[in-house]
């Protein structure tokens, strides 16, 4: 096998026999398989087998019936179960033309690039097929978002967020990989530095159904960028810069309503310690949720742990005040830097630690766990 296509599909029946007619039209000079990763709710496994039927090259369905991570989960499935190295990921909605694949074919002939991304953004590319004006500027800022957070690894790539690309499975670390929605290119080339050709498209407009994208889509990504780039720790941060500042306006508010300062700020805390948790549990953490129990569980000793924590931190400030001499407003941003190392810690650790596995299963979920504690 020279190619593996893999087609993330999602609810796409209408499009299947149109997208491997074109395929087997466009590429004939190969030997390759198409694999379908399929996430849908309606008949289109059952149209996918049908075609696979009479295709004259293999097609591969594999239907996730618990899908995690989406269409980048998805993607990765299908790289997983590739049999060639050089593999072309394209969305099965025809927004990606068949015709244009044996170009990137033929980029990646010359044998200096790990990676080929169809573009949208160089000469001879266009993007009229997104669907308004809105998604362009979307598509267009988030480009330039994501290249400026990444300006060496994506110093070649001027459309990393492109879902139409031919990469090299030798040159990645899929075990590695962290797809969170719908970036997954994105995903690829800010783990390791990669050789990026890349060759012009026109992104086209669908060929029958509906898109998927969303605005949950969009916060999805905003948080892959932010995880790529800082890690969780930074987004754990973020959210705890934002409770604060949450707090503080609760706080504000229920004065003005005519509370006493003290149960204001109390219940002001109590309710940022609920929002708090929602997003982590949401955003920061939401990878490792499928492991780590119960989400009541996990409530409980988040909650539990920042009530302690602010019970516990006013009596180490009034300590390191009035003994250690500390100027109060230094002692109390020590405490809270103290405070929040021990909450990232106690969160990443214990909050989502994954469940213990019964003693047969565990060797096999071993590595996970590994790479888990790891990112
Ligand atoms: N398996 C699986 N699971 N496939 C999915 C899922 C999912 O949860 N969500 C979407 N897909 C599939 C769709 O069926 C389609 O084949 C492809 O992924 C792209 O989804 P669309 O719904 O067509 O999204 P789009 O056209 O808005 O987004 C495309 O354009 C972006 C560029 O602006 C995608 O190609 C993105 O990857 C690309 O970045
Ligand atoms: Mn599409």
């Amino acid at each position: 096998m020279d190619l593996t296509i893999v087609v993330p599909t999602f609810n796409e029946g209408p499009n299947v026999a149109e997208l491997l007619r074109r395929i087997g039209d466009a590429v004939d000079d190969r030997l390759f398989e198409v694999v379908f990763v399929d996430d849908s709710t309606d008949d289109t496994p059952q149209i996918i087998a049908a075609a696979a039927q009479t295709a004259d090259f293999p097609v591969r369905l594999i239907h996730r019936d618990a899908p995690t991570a989406g269409l980048g989960g998805a993607v990765v499935e299908g790289l997983r179960a590739a049999t060639s190295n050089w593999c072309l990921v394209m969305d099965g909605d025809l927004q990606h033309p068949p015709e244009d694949v044996p170009r990137l074919l033929a980029r990646a002939d010359r044998d200096d690039v790990d990676v080929v991304v169809a573009s949208r953004y160089i000469a001879g590319g266009d993007s009229k097929g997104l669907a308004d004006a809105t998604r362009t500027t979307v598509s267009r800022a988030s480009t330039l978002l994501t290249k400026s957070m990444f300006p060496r690894k994506l110093g070649d790539c001027s459309d990393p967020m492109t879902g139409f690309f031919l990469v090299n499975r030798d040159a990645i670390d899929i075990d590695a990989l962290r797809p969170r929605g719908f970036k997954i290119l994105l995903e690829i080339l800010a783990r390791r530095h990669l050789r990026v050709g890349e060759v012009p498209f026109a992104f086209a407009s669908r060929f029958a159904g509906a898109s998927k994208a969303s605005f949950t889509q969009g916060i999805r990504f905003l948080t892959q960028l932010l995880m790529l780039r800082f890690g969780r720790m930074s987004a754990f941060a973020l959210v705890g810069g934002v409770g604060a500042i949450a707090n503080l306006v609760i706080m504000w508010g229920l004065i003005r309503l005519g509370m006493d300062y003290l149960p204001a700020s109390i219940i002001a805390s109590e309710i940022t310690i609920i929002g708090n948790f929602l997003l982590l549990e949401y955003l920061v953490f939401s990878d490792m949720r499928a492991e780590s129990g119960s989400m009541r569980q996990r409530f409980v000793k988040s909650f539990t742990f920042n009530n302690v924590e602010a019970i516990i931190r006013i009596p180490v400030l009034w300590v390191l005040v009035e003994n250690a001499h500390i100027p109060s407003v230094i002692a109390a941003g020590l405490t809270l830097i103290a405070a929040f190392v021990v909450r990232f810690v106690f969160h990443a650790l214990v909050v989502y630690a994954p469940k213990r596995q019964p003693v047969d299963a565990s060797l096999a979920v071993a590595p996970e766990r590994a790479r888990a504690a790891e990112y």
